[in-house]
């Protein structure tokens, strides 16, 4: 048990990604768990998300377990001009590493989702990412080291059926991510893209209408999602797909059998949603 621990241990490099990290999209599933383990490994947090009471908690019980420094931005990232917030609240802050996890979209069939639903999709699932990297990349780069998270999808490169404009948005932010990890290597700043496949969160239950139970292959626990993140951050790789199961599946991504799955498995989460 012991060594299971210490395995499971978070190890981040305190000098390069702290003495604080920004976490958006942190009052719940992946990005809170990311909040988590950095705070286990003794950085200082600001946490964003529009639910500032999530945050609120979030932030007292990390301060009181990990005794660390915690802040709290209660902010909508889909509006425009939210780097204006986001600027007042962290001057002064020696941030190290921007850990850039919202999300939102649900299952749908594309004639079934409003024109506005689909654009604020795109507020929040790119242009927001795209604005938070180009407010931090010029300081971390100033202070010659640091790191930028991103999210992407395990398999939205190829397109999702049923999750088109979603997936699209995460293959952008794939692309993006991989360009920037080589643009920014030679100023010590590591940009790293996490691609997770299914995982245990509130958005694949109440957005994606999925059964957990009668899924083809269970969904990641959130611990394991982010240990493998963080440690290919540590690393220094570009991207990371958690779990060897989903790293194999992204290898057959582009064949029939396995596009059929997925088509399927979408297909029945926008049924249940009515949105087909
Ligand atoms: N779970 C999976 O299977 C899976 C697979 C591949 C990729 N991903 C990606 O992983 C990321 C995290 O997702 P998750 O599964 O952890 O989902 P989640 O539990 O629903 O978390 C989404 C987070 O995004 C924040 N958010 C959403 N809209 C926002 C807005 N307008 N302004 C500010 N924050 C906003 C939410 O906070 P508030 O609601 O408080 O604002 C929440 O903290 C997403 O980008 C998702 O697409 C997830």
């Amino acid at each position: 048990m012991k060594k299971l621990e210490n395995k499971m241990k978070t190890i981040i490099d305190k000098n390069k990604y702290g003495p604080w990290a920004i976490v958006t999209g942190a009052s719940s599933g992946i990005g809170k768990e990311f909040a988590r383990q950095l705070a286990s490994a003794g950085l200082n947090l600001v946490l964003v998300a529009r639910r500032g009471a999530l945050l609120e908690e979030l932030s007292q019980n990390l301060s009181r377990e990990f005794k660390i420094q915690c802040k709290v931005i209660a902010l909508d990232l889909s509006k425009d001009g939210f780097v204006s917030d986001i600027d007042t609240a962290v001057k002064g802050l020696d941030i190290g590493l921007l850990v850039s996890m919202q999300g939102a979209g649900k299952a749908g069939a594309f004639l079934k989702i409003s024109h506005a639903e689909l654009r604020e999709v795109l507020s929040i699932n790119l242009i927001s990412h795209l604005e938070l990297v180009h407010y931090f990349a010029p300081t971390l780069v100033n202070r010659g080291r640091g790191g930028i998270v991103m999210v992407g999808a395990m398999g939205a490169s190829l397109g999702v059926p049923y999750i088109a404009n979603i997936a699209a948005t995460k293959a952008y932010v794939e692309s993006f991510g991989e360009a920037l990890h080589i643009e920014l290597k030679e100023h010590n700043v590591n940009v790293f893209t996490l691609l997770p496949g299914p995982t245990n969160t509130d958005l694949i239950v109440k957005e994606f209408g999925m059964e957990i139970d009668s899924m083809p292959m269970k969904p990641m626990s959130v611990d394991q999602c982010v240990a493998e993140g963080l440690k290919a951050l540590q690393a220094n790789q570009s991207s990371h797909i958690p779990g060897r199961l989903n790293r194999v599946m992204r290898k057959f991504m582009h064949t029939s059998p396995v596009r059929k799955l997925m088509t399927k498995m979408q297909r029945k989460s926008a049924i249940r949603l009515h949105r087909i």
